[in-house]
């Protein structure tokens, strides 16, 4: 990419690694800020032309034409790096979960706006092209008013200490379903089982209803036998699964009728069909739409005010798992 913005990455860990890759391969990587020494000396090893630092400090005197962060450290550091970030005049986009508390991420978003800013957050799954498919066929019509949404997202994982299987795993799915949904949950209740660390899920359920009148179930945990990741849509005239693994789409043309038996709805079998199949690196999509943003002001795709409605979700949900009051609906500030 010709041109393009200069953007750091805070955290080369696990995943902001895959950030350092992209970014390089975009022509648009400044550097790396990471305060471990093992980070650091990867990134020394790997690519050798490219600086390391260990504050933001250093990175912007480093680098006086540095246009933007990403945020990929662990999520408790997430609303400091980045206010420090848009304090500095950069724009950022901020690994999920944006932040542990709607509150934060509500500054985020009011000093990104103040500022003029873009703020961005990583929810990867809203830049697969089978989900972008899967939201024009519902917009469309295909299986009629749609019922229900059912999502899984399951394996043996990474666990994490600073926060539950909830906050690590369901952001992606809850930014997909409100954006399938197109509107905020009347309601939001959570189970789920802590058994490898005390107070901190491992497996969580998630279930969410709608103005409108769908709801939804959200299934996520890191501690199953094999990997199950996917969407299924249930519509009045059809269903569709999404299979995340292959990027596919599969229409089963499948439905109860509106006619009674004595056997209760009749069933109406019309057999299934592979109706999309994506390709590509997500996150390739992701972070040349950040840089797109950076140098066209446009509000990204999952902006800050998305990523402060996925948080409000989460947080509602966890105080369902704790038997804590969860609050009544918010709209947006
Ligand atoms: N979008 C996705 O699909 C996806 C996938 C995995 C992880 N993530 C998110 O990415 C983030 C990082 O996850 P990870 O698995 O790579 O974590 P990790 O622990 O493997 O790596 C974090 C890195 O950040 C560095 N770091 C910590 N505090 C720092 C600070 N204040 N300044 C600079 N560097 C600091 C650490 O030294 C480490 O190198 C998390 O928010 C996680 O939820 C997103």
């Amino acid at each position: 990419m010709n041109g393009s913005p200069k953007v750091a990455v805070a955290g080369a860990g696990a995943w902001g690694r895959n950030h350092v890759r992209t970014l390089h391969g975009l022509g648009a990587l400044a550097g790396v800020v990471d305060v471990s020494a093992e980070a650091c000396a990867w990134m020394r090893e790997t690519y050798p032309e490219v600086p390391a630092w260990t504050s933001l400090a250093e990175a912007c005197q480093g680098e006086p034409g540095l246009r933007g962060l990403v945020v990929a450290t662990p999520a408790p550091t997430h609303t400091e790096l980045t206010l420090e970030a848009l304090g500095q005049g950069l724009g950022v986009l901020v690994e999920k979960p944006m932040t542990l508390v709607s509150g934060e991420a509500r500054d985020l978003v009011e000093r990104a706006e103040a500022g003029g800013s873009t703020l961005m957050v990583g929810h990867l799954l809203l830049y697969q092209p089978a989900i972008q498919e899967l939201k024009r066929l519902l917009d469309g019509g295909v299986v009629g008013k749609v019922h229900r949404f059912h999502f899984e997202r399951m394996q043996l994982g990474r666990v994490r200490s600073a926060e539950n299987a909830l906050w690590s795993l369901a952001p992606h799915d809850v930014a997909v379903l409100l954006h399938l949904a197109g509107e905020a949950p009347s309601t939001v209740e959570a189970s789920g089982a802590a058994f490898l660390q005390p107070g901190i899920h491992d497996d969580v359920h998630l279930e969410l209803t709608f103005p409108q009148g769908c709801s939804a179930h959200i299934h996520v945990g890191w501690y199953w036998p094999s990997k199950t990741r996917g969407i299924r849509v249930l519509g009045e005239r059809g269903m569709i699964v999404y299979e995340e693994d292959g990027q596919t789409l599969t229409l089963h043309r499948k439905r109860f009728l509106g006619t009674h038996g004595p056997a209760g709805p009749a069933c109406s079998d019309q057999g299934s069909s592979l109706v999309f199949q994506g390709e590509g690196e997500p996150l390739v999509v992701e972070d040349a739409h950040f840089l797109h943003c950076l140098t066209t002001g446009r509000t990204p795709l999952s902006d800050g005010r998305s990523g402060l409605d996925v948080i409000r979700v989460l947080e509602r949900g966890d105080l369902s798992l704790r038997n804590l009051p969860t609050p009544p609906t918010r709209s947006r500030p």
